[in-house]
């Protein structure tokens, strides 16, 4: 299937010079008013039939142009035809006039991409992506990306580095935070809903850019979460599960993918052409462009895959990288390669049309500039509800005891605040906000403040300078304050910066004193609720005892203090759900629910834990079973897990058939009633298991979501509709199958439910 098509069909309307009538010395003026009834393959032909060698490898070049670069040297570069894209400038004004130089001044008139890394919004921040992920609801992320889109366009970008879809099951990496999270289901999801908020149906219209699928492929499995690190990933896993977003992006009509930094399988995905060439062009028919990642050309020969900057310019090529990043290994080795017969101008004209593709179909022949008035606009208080609608929804309630939660404004007079996250409107963004405006953040304390109004006296005392902060000084002043409250929040974490790009952790446990913060409030009797604010999972083992309720809330962006405080006072109630794991200890990782069964599958029987073995009890009295002594099998919280204030009971699992007839669909439904006192949403979660395959099948497998509102007392029906095409997987040979046999089926709130049914793939008669 042609997958850039959608947004590529979408061009007719552009005017640009027919071929007959291109000269090598044609103005752009010209380019620009010249119209034909040529389609967009003949107008692509046609440029490139002009170009010189250098021109198209500038095409295929991005610079920096945030540096310091004066707009005087880059405008010479762009004049000369060496530029194709730009990134880092947000200025319009120096937009529009580095576009107006590539338009007007070079000599054919080929306007820029100008990309940014507008990851989680733009000005206005939404949660950061694993955040969004936990809302399980994509048609609110296609929303938030839908107003990053509109503030970027704005500023003069038309290209975001961004979804970010890899799957990594190890919250050491400090990338988890840009990511989906685990299940390449819901990270499909999510992929599709943000492809979709930043393109809109039209990338041709105002206020959309183009989307870039990254990091491709597989760097999410870096070894122990170390940024940048080896990934070995079999190619039956690849494609099972980390290549699966990336697939549902480019169907969904992403114009452009990143190769990712990681060495996979010892050939780094910069320089890897099983990739870029046999997986994205010859079976999935990507017709957009790839770009590498900020010097990962050059990278190539630091990972040891090429010995200079010129065979990495040779790998890179080859492998089907058509546009360089920040590094100039192609600029400036390109056209000696291409001389000296090692790469053919075939290889290149290829890179350069692609390029073209997504410059047409953003239509910036026809509208290269960005001008305040043609931009749609939004409502400022309209941003502000779509963030703290997706903020609201990424909060997972992971503990609740004796219902400490929602605090009541009636039965409380007042509420200590403490912690060092609780009010800082820069950390609560999360990473990659190069553009975010911390004046517009809503504070957890702030929002406490403005909820409780003059009914609670609301008492802040930050404890803690930092998340990492390790001096107990203010600690006697915070028991001061939490003793004389009715009940306390403690606002705990991670500062931004230990998540995001290198910045990966060994230790995932609350950083510096706050476990001891945690322990000293404890001592006061109080009731004790946490904020927790971070990038990653954390192992919260050694908390969660001292605490009486949990809300994480990852970094929850702009409108998160706001958000918070709805959650704290039942204004509305949580109704997150991990998208990741939460391990118990970090030796556990990598622990996913979706794992294989393996030969002697743990227990509660066999799997004896380290305390419990008997002294000098023989080796032989252990079940032998896959787990850790000291830590079982299970996680702390598992993947779909998010507790709610209202009480949902599930029941009456339904199958339209036990047998299913290959080609066709099941229907299958659960009630789920509400049997609690507050209106809420649950996200209700659909799980199989292949039995046997000819290649292990996970336990569990995430086929379906939906996130229903249910009211007090009501009961609803959740249908899902599971075609056997979506019990498909890759298989020995590496080719998709479905096979015919048993299957377990779950529907429930979270990847542990037990409420199952079976059915049966059959031959279709
Ligand atoms: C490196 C990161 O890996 C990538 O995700 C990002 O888009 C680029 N730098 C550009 O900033």
């Amino acid at each position: 299937m042609a997958v850039v098509s959608k947004a590529l069909v979408k061009l007719g309307s552009i005017s640009i010079v027919s071929s007959l009538l291109i000269t090598a010395t044609m103005t752009t003026a010209l380019a620009n008013s010249w119209s034909s009834d040529l389609s967009v393959e003949q107008r692509i032909e046609s440029l490139v039939a002009q170009m010189s060698l250098v021109e198209k490898i500038g095409q295929m070049s991005q610079v920096n142009a945030g540096d310091g670069d004066s707009v005087q040297d880059l405008g010479d570069a762009i004049r000369n035809g060496r530029i194709g894209s730009i990134l880092n400038q947000v200025n319009r004004d120096t937009v529009n006039e580095l576009q107006r130089i590539a338009v007007e001044e070079s000599r054919l008139g080929i306007p820029l991409l100008v990309g940014r890394d507008v990851i989680h919004g733009f000005q206005t921040v939404m949660p950061i992506p694993i955040g969004q992920a936990a809302t399980w609801n994509p048609d609110l992320v296609r929303d938030g990306a839908r107003l990053a889109a509109i503030e970027a366009a704005a500023a003069g970008v038309n290209w975001t580095f961004a979804p970010m879809i890899d799957i990594t099951r190890d919250p050491r990496w400090g990338r988890i935070a840009e990511s989906p999270g685990e299940d390449p289901y819901l990270a499909s999801a999510m992929a599709v809903a943000m492809v979709q908020g930043f393109q809109g149906d039209d990338l041709t219209a105002p206020g959309t850019i183009a989307a870039c699928a990254k990091h491709f492929a597989g760097y999410g499995e870096s070894e122990s979460g170390r940024d940048y690190a080896t990934t070995n990933i079999p190619e039956n896993e690849l494609r099972n599960v980390h290549l699966r977003p990336f697939k549902a992006a480019v169907d969904a009509g992403v114009v452009t993918l990143m190769a990712s930094f990681s060495d996979l399988n010892g050939v780094p995905a910069s320089g890897n052409e099983f990739l870029m060439r046999k997986v994205l062009r010859d079976e999935w028919g990507f017709e957009g462009f790839v770009v590498s990642d900020w010097n990962s050309i050059p990278q190539l020969a630091t990972h040891g895959l090429t010995g200079n900057d010129r065979e990495s310019a040779l790998a890179a090529a080859q492998a089907g990288v058509d546009m360089e990043m920040a590094s100039h290994t192609y600029i400036e080795h390109l056209p000696a390669l291409v001389a000296d017969g090692l790469v053919s101008e075939d290889v290149i004209d290829e890179a350069v049309a692609n390029i073209l593709r997504v410059k047409f179909s953003l239509g910036l022949f026809g509208r290269p500039y960005v001008d305040a008035d043609s931009q749609p606009t939004v409502d400022a208080q309209e941003k502000l509800e779509t963030a703290k609608a997706a903020a609201l929804q990424s909060v997972v309630l992971l503990k609740n005891d004796d219902k400490v939660l929602p605090v009541s404004t009636d039965r409380v007079e007042s509420v200590a605040v403490i912690g060092p996250l609780a009010d800082t409107p820069y950390e609560q963004l999360g990473t990659w906000i190069f553009d975010g405006d911390p004046g517009r953040s809503v504070t957890t304390l702030q929002g406490i403040r403005d909820l409780a109004g003059d009914d609670v006296d609301v008492r802040f005392v930050q404890a803690l300078e930092i998340s990492r902060s390790r001096s107990t000084e203010g600690f006697n002043e915070a028991v001061d304050v939490a003793a004389g409250s009715d009940v306390v929040v403690l606002v705990l974490g991670e500062e931004s910066i230990l998540s995001g790009e290198a910045h990966s952790r060994a230790d995932i446990s609350l950083p510096g004193a706050q476990a001891e913060l945690v322990h000293r409030i404890r001592e006061t009797g109080k009731p004790v609720i946490a904020v927790i604010m971070a990038g990653r999972p954390l192992t919260l083992t050694n908390i969660i005892n001292e605490v009486d309720a949990i809300l994480f809330a990852w970094h929850p962006g702009t409108m998160g203090g706001a958000a918070i405080a709805d959650l704290l006072f039942g204004v509305e109630s949580p109704s997150g759900k991990l998208p990741v794991t939460f391990p118990r200890m970090v030796g556990q990782v990598p622990i996913y629910y979706s794992q294989k069964n393996t030969g002697k599958p743990p227990t509660p029987e066999t799997a004896v834990l380290m305390d419990d073995i008997p002294v000098r009890a023989p080796q032989t009295s252990l079940g032998n079973t896959a787990y850790h002594l000291d830590a079982g099998y299970t996680p702390l919280f598992a993947f779909g897990y998010g507790l709610s204030y209202a009480e949902f009971a599930y029941g009456n699992l339904t199958l339209a058939a036990s047998e299913l007839p290959m080609g066709s669909s099941l229907i299958v439904s659960a009630q789920v009633t509400n049997n609690g006192d507050v209106t809420a949403d649950e996200v209700v979660q659909l799980y199989i298991r292949d039995l046997v395959g000819n290649v292990t099948r996970p336990v569990r497998e995430l086929k379906g979501f939906e996130r229903v509102r249910i009211n007090p007392g009501e009961t609803v029906t959740v249908q899902f509709e599971l075609h056997t095409d979506d019990l498909a997987f890759y298989g020995r040979d590496n080719r998709l199958v479905t096979e015919p046999g048993d299957f377990h089926i779950w529907i429930g709130g979270s990847s542990e439910t037990d409420l199952r049914g079976e059915f049966s793939v059959v031959d279709a008669g």
